[in-house]
């Protein structure tokens, strides 16, 4: 029998930074597969690797090999993945949480500032030649010191967006379905529990929840036309937070100052309507890219499989809410 007989064969989907695929390689009977081929797994693969942008549907994780044991996604977000049908085959599903707190929020102070100051608008304009030199008139932005940052889940993310806000002058309010009293003292922040109430008080939105069925479309025409005129809407969670032919309609009409947005409903599809606005900056999901957090990331997948298959408990089990720790 050769040593690669002995191996744990896994599969992934998409390039990783070098040292992780590396590790990957040399731990594992490791291949790197197209998102299509998920349908046509060799039998005898035991872990599948997969990311955001390889949903795992019912269907998906119904048609897998018998021999999967283990599904590790190199992300902190789960909704890709049927938490529902992995548990219903016995699948335990892993994430990455905590590393990628601070690039996350990173970004999304990134996009505070690239809306309220249209950084992104006027890079474009100079970049096309049209600018004529400093004039008092041009590019109007707002600015961030007194505004209210409204946080949209209040979590690891949210937090430390928050803290962030902090440094340049933003007060804090925040909405969600828990109140984090210890967040909000060391934050200064305010719980708004009532959602219109929350909405009626903010300059800034930032979404920093979870995609669930409670969360889709959180920002509609209802919800667009209760934020005051002028206001800005950044999105570093999830797309499906958005719909999106309302946001566009609420930057065309410039009910909103500006939109930043890093995640799409149907990503990598972006939809064309704000292709055509200059008040909304525009980023390719890369909330969690830098070299050190995606390294990150995959040392925590790398955990995760050795655990399971050393049989000891997996660092990062997601669960669905109420659900078991899948037996060893
Ligand atoms: C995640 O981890 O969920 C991010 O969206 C991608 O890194």
């Amino acid at each position: 029998m050769s040593a690669s007989d002995t191996r744990h064969r896994l599969v992934y989907t998409a390039r990783l930074p070098e040292p992780i695929e590396r590790e990957l390689h040399e731990r594992y009977d490791a291949i790197r597969i197209e998102r299509a081929d998920l349908a046509r797994l060799d039998a005898g693969i035991e872990a599948l690797v997969v990311m955001p942008s390889t949903p795992l549907r019912v269907t998906a994780i119904q048609s897998l090999p018998a021999s999967i044991r283990i599904i590790a996604s190199y992300s902190v977000g789960t909704d890709h993945i049927d938490l529902a049908a992995a548990a219903a085959r016995g699948l335990p599903v892993t994430n990455t949480p905590d590393v990628l707190t601070d690039a996350t929020a990173d970004i999304a102070m990134l996009l505070i500032l690239s809306a309220c100051r249209q950084a992104s608008r006027a890079e474009r304009e100079l970049r096309a030649g049209r600018w004529r030199g400093l004039s008092m008139a041009d590019v109007p932005g707002i600015d961030l010191a007194g505004r209210s940052l409204g946080i949209f889940g209040f979590g690891r993310i949210g937090q430390a967006t928050a803290r962030r806000a902090r440094a340049f002058g933003m007060r804090i309010v925040y909405h969600g379905p828990q109140r984090k009293p210890d967040a909000e003292r060391a934050l200064e922040a305010r719980f708004e529990p009532d959602r219109k109430a929350f909405l009626q008080t903010i300059d800034v939105l930032s979404l920093h929840a979870p995609a669930t069925a409670a969360t889709r479309h959180f920002i509609d025409r209802e919800t667009l036309a209760l934020l005051r005129k002028g206001s800005v809407v950044v999105n570093t969670a999830r797309g499906p937070l958005v719909d999106d032919a309302a946001l566009i309609e609420a930057l065309r009409s410039r009910h909103l100052h500006a939109a930043g947005l890093d995640v799409y409903d149907g990503e990598p599809a972006v939809n064309p309507g704000y292709l055509e606005l200059d008040n909304v900056t525009l980023l390719p999901h890369i909330g969690s890219a830098t070299i050190e957090t995606r390294v990150a990331m995959g040392e925590r997948v790398l955990a995760n499989l050795a655990a399971y298959f050393a049989g000891q408990p997996l660092p990062n089990e997601v669960r669905l809410p109420g659900a078991p720790r899948t037996p060893e």
